[in-house]
């Protein structure tokens, strides 16, 4: 019988298309930004020169502004809506046009703590080091314009959690009319029931056409969206790996580069208080365009451990996710709430990589015990459901695509951890 790590070592090596990794064969056919370095976590710990290059070919289809895409289109695909005629971003590999959670840096410094072989290790991220950086400076110049010190994602693509109840108040003052008709291609790989509505897809379409229609000039682009969104999630993401950045510049003698992203780190800590809600116990969206705080208490909040928050806040979060009270954990939005919904993709179910980064976040913060459940949860919803892509966080019912890749990454992954 192949065990737990046998498994997820075939998966990803399945969905291994020689220099990046598909998130799951027919759903999603091509190379999305997160997935790939929360994937080179997990090949790491079988082929350490492989997952250098999973990150690396995602950064060779960086733009010359910065901006690293959600997607990267290598191979054309049917499959998939929208594909890269309708981005027409005219990238000479074709690419989106928006960005993902900017996890690179701190997967860098995990894959170089790490290295057995650390003259490989020093080489590469020698190179890739200027290249994060870039993409952290185009990050607080495009989507931080007053310098509050937290980003603004302007497409809910962009947190890549696409239906969060986090969105829903922002998301309607995003028009529905006017976009060229089109054909979904998700809902015929995973169930309708389990995914985004049509009205959101209208709304992401609207946004996609907006943007495209300004010459994907990513300099005018939050200015020229009805939908900015400060997602604490996002930003934890960012300051975490500008943090994680600024350590290994120091390391090889980067100094400058250090220096500005210890102070993205910095200012961003800081300013997450302005986010911090008391009566939820965990941080909340704010939506810029009003100004306010968005009243949802979505998986984004908890996130926000991800980076070093004070130890009372972690604490606070600690105790919220206890409060879920469901049997799996962490439910990407709490089930006390009327809007929740446990099988419809981000709006209830539990994911794997969100789990790994909060359980990361929380032992940082000496919550021990909080980061042990989420890391025992884990691995017991992939004992029962196997591999897929997210879960009902009441039944453990596998969801969406199945022999997900960072999904068995984090596997590996959780399986270290609890050794
Ligand atoms: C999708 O197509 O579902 C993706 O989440 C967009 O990146």
């Amino acid at each position: 019988m192949s065990t737990l790590a046998d498994t997820a070592i075939e998966i990803l090596r399945e969905n291994d298309r020689g220099t990046y990794t598909v998130p799951t064969k027919g759903l999603y056919p091509f190379q999305w930004n997160w997935d790939s370095c929360l994937t080179a976590l997990g090949q790491h710990h079988f082929d350490e020169d492989r997952a250098w290059r999973e990150i690396e070919t995602l950064f060779d289809n960086q733009w010359p502004c910065g901006m690293v895409p959600h997607i990267v289109f290598h191979q054309m695909d049917d499959g998939y809506f929208p594909g890269p005629q309708v981005w027409a971003t005219g990238r000479p590999v074709p690419t989106s046009g928006i960005t993902q959670p900017p996890v690179a840096g701190f997967s860098l410094k995990r894959l170089f703590d790490r290295a057995k072989d650390t003259a490989l290790a020093e080489a590469r991220v020698k190179a890739l080091l200027p290249k994060v950086a870039k993409w952290h400076r185009w990050f607080y110049e495009t989507r931080d314009p007053r310098g509050e010190g937290l980003v603004a994602i302007i497409h809910p693509w962009e947190a890549g959690r696409d239906n969060s109840i986090d969105w829903d108040e922002p998301f309607e003052r995003v028009p529905t009319e006017g976009i060229t008709p089109y054909v979904r291609r998700d809902t015929q790989h995973a169930n309708p029931a389990h995914r985004p509505t049509m009205e959101q897809y209208d709304r992401y379409l609207w946004l996609v056409e907006h943007f495209r229609g300004l010459g994907w000039d990513t300099s005018k682009l939050h200015d020229a969206s009805p939908f900015q969104v400060v997602d604490p999630g996002f930003n934890a993401i960012l300051i975490r790996s500008c943090a994680d950045l600024a350590d290994l510049a120091d390391h090889l003698g980067e100094a400058e580069l250090a220096r500005e992203n210890r102070q993205f780190a910095e200012k961003g800590i800081a300013a997450m208080e302005t986010l911090w809600s008391e009566p939820h116990g965990q941080y909340l969206c704010r939506d810029r365009t009003r100004g306010t705080l968005v009243d949802s208490a979505s998986v984004g909040g908890l996130l926000a451990a991800f980076c070093a928050i004070p130890t009372d806040r972690a604490a606070a979060i600690a105790r919220t996710i206890d409060n879920h009270g469901t049997r799996f954990r962490v439910a990407s939005h709490p089930p006390q709430d009327s809007r929740f919904d446990a099988k419809r993709y981000w709006r209830g179910p539990v994911w794997l990589v969100i789990n790994y980064m909060i359980a990361d976040g929380l032992r940082r913060a000496g919550e021990v015990d909080a980061a042990a459940k989420i890391t025992a949860s884990s691995l017991d919803l992939i004992r029962e459901s196997g591999f897929a892509e997210y879960y009902d966080p009441m039944t453990g019912e596998p969801l969406g695509g199945g022999r997900f890749t960072w999904t068995a990454a984090m596997v590996l992954e959780f399986l270290s951890m609890e050794q």
